[in-house]
């Protein structure tokens, strides 16, 4: 399998090459050529598909064999359920059911942003199921990285409540993420005190791998690697048929060492906003999931859900394959879905070549 760079249907060169230069001739380097592809990872995202089976792979150099597709966090915080006039959250009940269908189907990476219900709705769900060891659960320490020495009390104390939380022992993954200016007197990227805080958890047991990303922007990425790589295992990033400039981010993360974890396939659900998905387009969130899966420098693709249907839609990406027509509707699609504005305008000001 192919990476995204290389493939004739992605449009958007110009703008690509002109991103590529504005980093720098390493960089370039390595996003065109795919450089930093790993032989068995590439092997592995070639495994026949099963249908109703999510494939997994390798999280970057940690030896976790994840599912491809991963539970997003918000999933469970969200108040997203269609309930007469309005809307709920998902309920702990629903939350055991969609859980142990997705653990049946080979799902087994889960992944918790700041709200507590992204921590205690699975983490009892899994109690419950008596599947905690089938799981590797990621929490994100969110704004944490102010390059002061209290970072680490805060690392600490996040790590401490997230263990109550999931009631678990041991965190798989923790993930450092900022957003742009909430440190512009240290930079976004001044990891040193999170790096002390995370060799200590480490030792005391407390996790087992840790990484970083978000919401910065792409520059930034590249600054970490450089900065940082050492001290980490993965990174996370968004990718979706329309923010595409993780492609160009990717190899550069490969080359770090670094595993990719990706985030936001259905840019927050707005490129699935107004479409037919009980006709026509029935299959298309398991198509954009499909796009992001056929990039193998991807181990693991987030998506948020908040239904067994819809999440069921979602882990068909792991067996769909995508057809040309397939990938010139969603290159349509993608062009045609607004810009995105308030809270998730992030997206378009950086992960966007347009
Ligand atoms: N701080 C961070 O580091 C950070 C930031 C962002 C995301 N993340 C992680 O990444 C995960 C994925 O991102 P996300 O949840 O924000 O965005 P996403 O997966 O791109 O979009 C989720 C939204 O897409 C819609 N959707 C999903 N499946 C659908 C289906 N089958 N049919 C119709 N609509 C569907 C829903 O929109 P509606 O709500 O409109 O129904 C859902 O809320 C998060 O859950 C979180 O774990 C982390």
């Amino acid at each position: 399998m192919t990476i995204h760079s290389s493939r004739e249907n992605h449009g958007s060169d110009w703008t690509r090459r002109r991103f590529l230069q504005g980093l720098g001739q390493g960089v370039a380097a390595g996003a065109v050529s795919g450089a930093g592809l790993d032989a068995a990872r590439t092997a592995q995202a070639e495994e026949t598909p099963v249908e109703g089976r999510v494939r997994h792979r390798q999280l970057g150099k940690t030896g976790l064999s994840v599912s491809e597709i991963g539970y997003g966090g918000h999933s469970w915080s969200y108040r997203r359920v269609p309930d007469g006039d309005g809307y709920r959250r998902v309920t702990i009940d629903e939350a055991v059911e969609m859980i142990a269908a997705g653990l049946d189907m080979g799902v087994n990476f889960f992944d918790s942003c700041t709200p507590e219900l992204e921590s205690t709705i699975p983490g009892e769900a899994l109690r419950r199921l008596k599947r905690r060891d089938e799981a590797v659960i990621c929490v994100r320490p969110s704004h944490r990285m102010k390059g002061v020495e209290a970072d680490k009390k805060e690392v600490y104390q996040w790590t401490e409540d997230r263990l109550r939380m999931w009631q678990i022992d041991c965190i798989d993954v923790l993930l450092l993420s900022n957003v742009a200016n909430v440190t512009p007197q240290s930079g976004y990227w001044d990891m040193s005190y999170s790096i002390e805080a995370i060799d200590k958890l480490k030792q005391q047991g407390k996790i087992r791998f840790a990484g970083f990303g978000s919401h910065f922007e792409p520059k930034w990425f590249f600054v970490a690697f450089q900065k940082f790589a050492a001290h980490f295992d993965v990174c996370s990033m968004p990718y979706n048929i329309r923010h595409r400039v993780a492609e160009a981010v990717m190899p550069a993360a490969q080359q770090a060492g670094l595993g990719v974890i990706t985030i936001k396939p259905f840019a927050r659900g707005s490129l699935l906003a107004n479409r037919d998905l009980a006709g026509a387009d029935a299959n298309l969130p398991g198509k954009m999931i499909a796009f992001v899966l056929e990039n193998s420098a991807v181990d693991v693709c987030l998506c948020g859900f908040h239904t067994i249907q819809q999440m069921k839609m979602n882990f068909s990406g792991s067996w769909m394959r995508l057809s040309p027509e397939d990938h010139a509707r969603l290159q349509q699609l993608a062009a045609a879905t607004p810009v995105l504005r308030g809270e998730h305008a992030w997206l378009e000001k950086g992960w966007c070549y347009a």
